[in-house]
């Protein structure tokens, strides 16, 4: 993460670029409303301006410690973990940032995993978690413009829903930000762009016509430690 909190003051003037510290993070996590959110392993949150991470970092060290509180062994870690992952999503619109933002996020998975998997669960590392979690970080932070609701080359910013499915399987299906935001109601609204969204929540505002209608895509269920192979249903 980068410890100045400004790059250079036309990045400010451009882009209200200022980094926010660790410090201002930890308070603003640790308010109760968000602890319960974190302790909600199914919990989405949202980042409309992500920066290198700041809040996403920190939200994923603290889910992947409640992944590991509940989870009974390692197999159950090893899902549980991607769950926690997989409900963080970030938009940041300059590419150094996007680039610091998703190695910032694959380290410190590959990181607090490792450390839990071994120490916790005195088991291995599995790298068909770590390759999933590569994937799932590369859907969920994404390049583009939050306000325009466009990625980097024009066309519509596309976020995955992760669904759990029983089995220790998950269904993942592609819908445009847009759809998401404009169908989604009060918990799901953008405006105010606080770093806390229930991206995908079951508001009964994006309701399963709806959400059928502005489905993009659909992969085959799977297990969450084979999301690295990727098939379209
Ligand atoms: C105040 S900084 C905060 C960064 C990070 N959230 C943090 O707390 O360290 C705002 C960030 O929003 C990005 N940004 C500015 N306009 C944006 C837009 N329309 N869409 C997405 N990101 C934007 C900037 O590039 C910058 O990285």
């Amino acid at each position: 993460m980068n410890d100045n909190l400004i790059k250079s003051p036309d990045r400010v003037k451009d882009h209200g670029e200022v980094f926010t510290p660790k410090r201002i993070v930890n308070l603003m996590l640790d308010q109760p409303e968000i602890q319960a959110k974190i302790n909600d392993l199914t919990a989405t949150f949202f980042e409309p301006s992500a920066g290198e991470g700041a809040f996403l970092v920190e939200l994923l060290k603290r889910k992947l410690k409640v992944a590991r509180d509940k989870s009974t062994s390692a197999s159950t870690f090893n899902t549980k973990s991607l769950l926690a992952l997989s409900t963080l999503y970030g938009i940041e619109l300059l590419e150094d940032n996007v680039e610091m933002l998703v190695m910032n996020m694959i380290t410190t998975f590959n990181l607090e995993y490792s450390h839990i998997i071994t120490t916790d669960f005195r088991a291995k590392v599995n790298r068909h978690v770590l390759d999933s979690a590569k994937v799932i970080i590369q859907a969920n932070m994404v390049q583009g413009n939050t306000l325009e609701k466009v990625s980097a080359d024009g066309s519509p910013i596309i976020f995955s829903e992760w669904k759990p499915e029983a089995g220790n399987n998950v269904q993942r299906t592609e819908y445009t930000f847009e759809a998401i935001i404009d169908q989604s109601g009060p918990t799901g609204t953008v405006q105010g762009a606080t770093e806390e969204m229930d991206l995908f929540a079951d508001t009964g505002y994006f309701d399963d016509s709806k959400k059928e209608e502005s489905k993009m895509k659909q992969y085959a269920l799977c297990s969450w430690a084979s999301i690295y192979k990727q098939k379209i249903a």
